[in-house]
């Protein structure tokens, strides 16, 4: 219940993403979301306020002159009280009206009349040639700069038949930017490196060994790391989760794979985080063709060790101070500690104890925290709560570290 408790005043302007609209508000209710839904007259063309009623479950509002409104005073009373008003989606015409503080209907006098306090979110919905419009841009540059949050315009295939920029960001991505904008921006212009995952190690082409890690808690991080603000990259080994809208992902299978993305991708970062369960040794008699069975013959592997991802990110720390590292742990015993040990031995400021392998595919965890000064245990939570949790404990550490300094 992302949204539980929070009022969205959820604007449709004229748009062939209106139909996006419907999902979307479906979406917000899902999540708990009180969703109050103002229309244009254009965004009436292409959807019934009675669908957005039905999906809301509260009364649309599309007129300034509704005689249910007894005093006239809807495009006061829908934001008072309000989180957020989101207009999803925002035509070009409506851009326009936002950015001249022209108040011609009840959504655009509804947004010159909201609280200052209040954040007005648009996703942007057109035809790729009337947003890449200098007109277009020079309203895009103004609502910025008015403190107006811009989400997408993704790029793709348009209902028009053309292909560009201006599609409106999908339901889903939109709450997630919608839930993004209630977290604090405690890691604001920083560059986040996570690796997540499980590592894949070939013994020929069709065949391997991996490890049970789903994933979930890197991307947990990583989502929790761009809704602080951050700028983030994942390397991932083989997984089936959808990548955290805003952040860029790197694929990878094997453990060696990952080390050489990670070595290229880390200069410049602020924070490393490794969360991926690494391999610790791979096959080196991996076959290039796939091995046959021969009656009476098992084959066997052998190893070499895999270079220690984390411990060589933390050797080129030392100058600079960055990036801060931070590493994890699963043990399945005497966690506090290893735990402590095993930060030591990594050369790391922060490392993020999980309570034996069982975490591995579960929405929950409990994790322990160990730095300079002890370990901190974060009660169980569901991964995103508990990465939340953890990325304001890095932002906590950076802001005492550059305090000392
Ligand atoms: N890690 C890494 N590269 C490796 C192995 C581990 O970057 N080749 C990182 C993981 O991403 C994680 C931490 O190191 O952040 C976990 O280390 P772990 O595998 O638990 O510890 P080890 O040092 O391998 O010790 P052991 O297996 O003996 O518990």
């Amino acid at each position: 219940m992302e949204l539980k408790g929070k009022k969205i005043v959820l604007g449709l302007s004229g748009g062939v993403a209106c139909y996006k609209a419907a999902e979307l508000c479906r979406a917000l209710t899902r999540v708990g979301a009180e969703v109050h839904v103002v229309m244009t007259e254009a965004a009436g063309h292409f959807i019934t306020a009675v669908t957005m009623q039905a999906l809301s479950g509260n009364t649309v509002f599309n007129d300034q002159w509704d005689s249910r409104v007894a005093n006239n005073m809807a495009h006061i009373d829908l934001t008072r009280g309000a989180d957020a008003i989101l207009i999803a989606p925002c035509s070009a015409d409506f851009m326009r009206k936002l950015a001249h503080g022209v108040c011609d209907d009840l959504l655009s006098t509804l947004c010159l009349a909201r609280p200052r306090q209040l954040p007005l979110l648009i996703a942007p919905a057109m035809n790729v040639e009337m947003w890449q419009n200098p007109a277009t841009a020079r309203n895009a540059r103004q609502l910025r700069a008015d403190g107006i949050c811009i989400f997408g315009p993704a790029a793709g295939e348009q209902a028009c038949g053309e292909t560009g920029l201006g599609r409106m960001l999908e339901p889903e991505d939109l709450l997630e930017e919608l839930v993004a904008s209630f977290q604090p921006k405690v890691l604001a212009g920083k560059r986040v490196l996570i690796t997540a995952g499980p590592t894949f190690e070939a013994i020929d082409p069709v065949r391997g060994i991996t490890n049970l890690s789903s994933g979930k808690m890197g991307y947990a991080i990583a989502r929790a790391a761009r809704e602080a603000g951050a700028d983030v990259q994942l390397v991932s080994g083989p997984t089936a989760l959808p990548t955290p809208h805003g952040v860029r992902r790197t694929n990878v299978q094997s453990a060696q794979q990952m080390h050489d993305a990670v070595m290229a991708a880390v200069g410049g970062q602020h924070i490393f985080i490794g969360v991926a369960a690494v391999a610790d040794w791979r096959v080196v008699n991996a076959s290039e063709q796939k091995m046959k069975k021969h009656d009476g013959e098992t084959p066997s592997l052998q190893f070499e060790q895999n270079a220690d991802i984390l411990a060589s990110v933390a050797a080129t720390t030392s100058l600079s101070g960055w990036p801060y590292c931070v590493g994890f742990a699963a043990e399945s015993e005497n966690l506090v500690e290893y735990g402590a040990v095993k930060r030591e031995k990594k050369g790391i400021p922060l490392l993020v104890g999980n309570i034996g392998h069982h975490t591995f595919g579960q929405d929950e965890n409990t994790i322990v925290l160990f730095d300079d000064h002890g370990h901190t245990v974060l009660p169980k939570a569901d991964k995103l709560t508990l990465a939340r949790q953890l990325v304001s404990e890095i932002a906590k550490r950076l802001e005492q570290r550059s305090l000392l300094k």
